[in-house]
């Protein structure tokens, strides 16, 4: 699977086709949501500004492309928070044909690398009702050291809600 970050998506030859899918998922965020209720003021406005504005509250995400058939398999969406000390995940959705394929593992393994290459110590996997279930299991997995994580190890947080997890070097004893 070839790798895009969003705010890198313009450098990128699928950049086109990267930029569409990622206008129609804020476009048609998951209704209900707290995303929701912070993008609706701002889909007045041109393709541009929508991004811009987003990308300047910190908001990015990563898409995902098939090696061979180049098509968008799945994404995930982040936003820093409690003054950009957490990183969450708050939105991953694979293709539809190519779900229950270790794709959503991996996607939230990206993630989790991600989060750790920029600094953050903690993140939260909270991806909407309908995906809390398998959240909770990659979630799972990643403390039980079953993921592909690099130099770091995940425990679980005591913070409010689901999904909080800290990222911690494989060096250091468990705290928790
Ligand atoms: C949720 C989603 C991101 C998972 O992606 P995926 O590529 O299918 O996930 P994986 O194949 O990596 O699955 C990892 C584990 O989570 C489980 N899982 C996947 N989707 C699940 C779901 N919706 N509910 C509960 N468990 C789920 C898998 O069975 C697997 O468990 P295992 O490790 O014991 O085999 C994907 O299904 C999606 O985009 N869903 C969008 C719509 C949706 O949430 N539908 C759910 C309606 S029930």
């Amino acid at each position: 699977m070839i790798q895009v970050l969003v705010s890198q998506m313009a450098a990128h030859i699928e950049g086109p086709q990267i930029r569409e899918h990622v206008l129609y998922r804020i476009r048609h965020p998951d209704q209900g949501s707290k995303f929701a209720a912070i993008v609706a003021p701002i889909l007045k406005y041109d393709d541009e500004t929508i991004l811009r504005t987003l990308s300047r509250a910190g908001y990015d995400g990563m898409v995902f492309i098939g090696d061979l058939v180049r098509e968008i398999v799945g994404d995930v969406f982040f936003e820093p928070q409690n003054d950009r000390l957490e990183l969450h995940l708050f939105a991953c959705e694979v293709r539809r044909e190519c779900r229950f394929h270790g794709i959503g593992t991996r996607i939230v393994e990206a993630f989790l690398a991600h989060a750790w290459d920029h600094g953050f110590r903690i993140v939260r996997l909270s991806a909407g009702n309908d995906k809390e279930q398998f959240m909770l299991r990659v979630l799972e997995k990643a403390v039980r050291g079953e993921l592909d994580l690099q130099g770091f190890r995940v425990e679980h947080d005591g913070g409010e809600g689901l999904g909080w997890a800290r990222l911690i070097p494989v060096t250091a004893k468990a705290t928790a």
